[in-house]
């Protein structure tokens, strides 16, 4: 199978990652439950991979790292943890549902207000984000880049246009391992980063980074191997956002998939911008297709073919090619919404940098072949 699906969760681990996670497994413990060696190497191993993420991502130190199970939690700490009774959000039009739906559920509990940045000749512009600011707004959320299209907005152009009292919140899902992402150097609040995507870690391992001024309240509470005399949450970070016991054997692989990405980022960009310029090219030149993005460097195109419903052009490419690929609407509702692709979504192969020219044109050569289907259908 040739999985263009990367977006969804990278397909291909590398080796140093995999040897990660089984090292792990052999000499498991519970870090910072216990002084025995084994915890205390472990407790150890979990610090460096803080201490790397800071490091990578402009962070405020190992304790401004939070670990979580995915993005999705990442964004819930930040965003229940933060939100108060009476503020206003300012979010955008390309979200996930896992900034909609927090958004939303707050919204229906009459706890926040919120407005959605549209999208200007296709676009989402940082004056457009920037025009909803209102006097009671404490958080502006926003994507590295859309998860259906690839898009992105320029996060340092938009922190200069947003008051400085307003939180800016990153949903780094998209563009962590592919973008240059910087918190304290942007202005970034809140980073919440899905290990399992661009910075090649397993299913289980996410963070949220959050910057000096940033008090997030836990969301989730329970034991966490320290002050364990008292019944409130300690006061202190990263423990008051952690409950509970670690995905050890994620940590151990989001360490070395972040390890790759300090060396290489540059160069896997570079791969991913030429991939997607050839998959872009490809597609423009058949009639049957509509295309949804530009060339970029987080992996991502989206199409549609003109007369086949995407989730059924997924299933051909699945079925008759063996070519792995998301149809719908990739739980971003209102960015087809404002893409004009509501409710019959797109097709969107997301590519690793692992993946060759061979891959895309194998896609392309498929997509050929779908445009002869298209009468039948
Ligand atoms: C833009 C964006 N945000 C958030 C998420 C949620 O990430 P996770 O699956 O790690 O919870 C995704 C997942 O696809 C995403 O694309």
């Amino acid at each position: 199978m040739i999985y263009l699906d990367n977006a969804a969760t990278g397909g291909e681990k590398p080796a140093c990652v995999q040897s990660a996670v089984l090292a792990a497994m052999k000499a498991c413990a519970n870090p910072g439950r216990g002084g025995h060696t084994r915890a205390l190497a472990c407790a150890e191993r979990v610090l460096a991979c803080r201490e790397l993420l800071s490091e990578l991502f402009d962070g405020c130190g190992a304790e401004r790292v939070a670990f979580t199970k995915n993005c999705t939690e990442a964004l819930n700490v930040a965003i229940l943890g933060t939100l108060r009774r009476g503020d206003h959000v300012v979010t955008t039009c390309l979200e996930h549902n896992s900034v909609l739906r927090p958004l939303f559920a707050l919204k229906e509990r009459g706890v926040i207000t919120f407005d959605v940045a549209p999208l200007s000749g296709g676009k989402l512009l940082p004056e457009a984000v920037a025009a909803l600011i209102k006097p009671e707004t404490r958080l502006c959320c926003i994507t590295s880049a859309s998860n259906v299209t690839g898009q992105t907005t320029d996060l340092y152009a938009l922190r200069k246009l947003i008051p400085a009292r307003v939180f800016l919140l990153v949903d780094g899902a998209q563009g962590a391992g592919h973008l240059p992402l910087f918190l304290q150097k942007t202005g970034i609040d809140f980073l919440a980063l899905a290990g399992h995507k661009g910075l090649f870690a397993i299913q289980g391992a996410g963070a949220l980074l959050f910057s000096e001024r940033a008090a997030p309240r836990p969301v989730l509470f329970g034991g966490t191997g320290s002050e364990s005399h008292s019944l409130a949450m300690p006061a202190f970070y990263p423990d008051r956002l952690e409950s509970g016991t670690l995905s050890y054997p994620a940590v151990c692989s989001l360490a070395e998939g972040a390890l790759l990405v300090k060396s290489r980022r540059a160069e896997f960009a570079q791969k991913l911008l030429a991939l997607t310029a050839h998959a872009v090219q490809g597609i423009k030149g058949m009639a049957e297709y509509a295309l949804f993005s530009e060339p970029n460097a987080c992996g991502i195109v989206a199409f549609a073919h003109r007369r086949i419903p995407s989730e059924e052009v997924a299933q051909r490419l699945s079925d008759r090619f063996r070519i792995a690929v998301r149809g719908g609407l990739h739980c971003a509702p209102l960015a087809h919404r404002a893409l004009g692709t509501f409710p019959q979504g797109l097709v969107r192969a997301s590519f690793s940098p692992f993946q060759t020219t061979e891959d895309a044109d194998a896609l392309l050569c498929a997509l050929r072949e779908l445009e002869k289907d298209a009468t039948s259908f």
